[in-house]
């Protein structure tokens, strides 16, 4: 949706293919945490109207270990860049309201989307969909469409490379209506295993647990889930969560994942169709707005001038971007999670690097740069 907009803005006729209607894709709960980079982008295409309204600007963020927190003043270590929580489906919503009012042509309930002739001039999309089957063709295709989308599998496999971590542990979350715990984010490795304190507004939270891949949501009473956090979350902070009903809770797996390259022909693949990170450096959605801002200058400069240069760089141009999210969201969860064969030794190389970044402004400064977004 950010690239149909980032076309129709220059003015190059573009058409969003969706699977699912309106309704699932701004009611599935995703990511939290804006870039100022995907901030910025929402300003250029004039869509920020709520956003900069309601979206909650944090100037810091924090570690905790067993209970002791450790204040990461993100923007004075990064010359006043910050990043901004505000929900991904608030980001859907503002994304379909001004396709309404600005003619962005989306295709709703498109099943069994195939990708033809991918790697000649003329490649073409069919689909089915209301009015049953359809066909496009098209100068290029964008494979925005997720880990388990059609068009990663349109590239043959002797031109892919695939790179892959399953983490031995997932992530239970919850939302509930009740006020954060504090005005930022904590990130709290325990020696039960790693926690979470996000938001969505000043009346809504939202809370993480690690917890295990063979566990059951109807193990997980909201008790439990509270009387765990505040475990984990240590005795200071846990004085000050205000408990109550959850309306979601799911369990969701953690995977790193590149597949390179980004194109093939005339594909391009943009967001979890080509990568996905572990959440715990919030990069998800932004590497998907980061992607799709090289691709509409790449298309732009094309239709603009004819050169192909912007289009031929993207792949090698968005990967060095992914793969340098790919290592900070690997790395922070090596350091707040507790994994299954940690030994004494593991145990304590964590304790030390969180030790060791609560007293150098240069661990907390690299910490910060990458937590805000490196620059496109
Ligand atoms: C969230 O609020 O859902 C959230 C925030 C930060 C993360 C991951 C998820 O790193």
């Amino acid at each position: 949706m950010f690239l149909a907009h980032l076309l129709n803005q220059a003015g190059i006729e573009a058409v969003v293919v969706e699977r699912k209607d309106r309704e699932y894709v701004e009611g599935r709960v995703r990511a939290g945490v804006l870039e100022q980079v995907t901030v910025d982008l929402m300003r250029r295409l004039s869509i920020s109207g709520r956003l900069d309204e309601i979206g909650l600007v944090h100037t810091g963020t924090n570690l905790s270990l067993d209970g002791r927190m450790i204040h990461i003043d993100m923007a004075s270590l990064t010359g006043g860049s910050t990043v901004t929580v505000y929900g991904q489906q608030e980001v859907m919503k503002d994304l379909f309201d001004a396709a309404e009012k600005r003619d962005v042509r989306v295709v709703w309930n498109a099943s069994d989307v195939t990708i033809q002739d991918a790697d000649s001039a003329r490649p073409n999309l069919a689909w089915h969909g209301e009015n049953g089957a359809e066909r496009l063709e098209c100068d290029f295709i964008v494979g925005c469409d997720g880990f388990h989308g059609v068009s990663r599998s349109a590239i043959p496999p002797r031109v892919q490379k695939t790179f892959e971590r399953v983490y031995p542990f997932g992530w239970l979350g919850i939302l509930a209506d009740v006020p954060p715990v504090d005005h930022e984010l904590i990130y709290a490795n325990h020696e039960r295993g790693f926690a979470l304190a996000s938001m969505r507004s000043p009346t809504r939270s939202r809370y993480y647990l690690q917890c295990g891949l063979d566990e059951e949501l109807a193990d997980w009473s909201d008790e439990r889930f509270w009387d765990e956090l505040a475990i984990r979350l240590g005795p200071d902070v846990a004085a000050r969560l205000t408990r109550g009903p959850s309306f979601e809770k799911s369990i969701a797996p953690l995977r790193s994942f590149v597949s390179e390259p980004m194109r093939w022909g005339r594909l391009f693949l943009a967001g979890d169709a080509a990568h996905i990170v572990p959440p715990t450096g919030a990069k998800g959605m932004n590497l998907a707005v980061s992607d799709v801002t090289m691709l509409g200058e790449a298309f732009e400069e094309f239709y603009r001038s004819g050169s192909t240069s912007g289009i031929d760089g993207y792949s090698s141009r968005a990967l060095a971007r992914v793969w340098k999210a790919e290592r900070f969201s690997w790395w922070f969860t090596s350091l707040t999670h507790r994994f299954p064969n940690m030994d004494g030794f593991d145990r304590r190389i964590q304790m030390a690097e969180i030790d060791y970044i609560s007293g150098s402004a240069a661990a907390q400064r690299a910490l910060a740069e990458n937590y805000v977004g490196l620059p496109l």
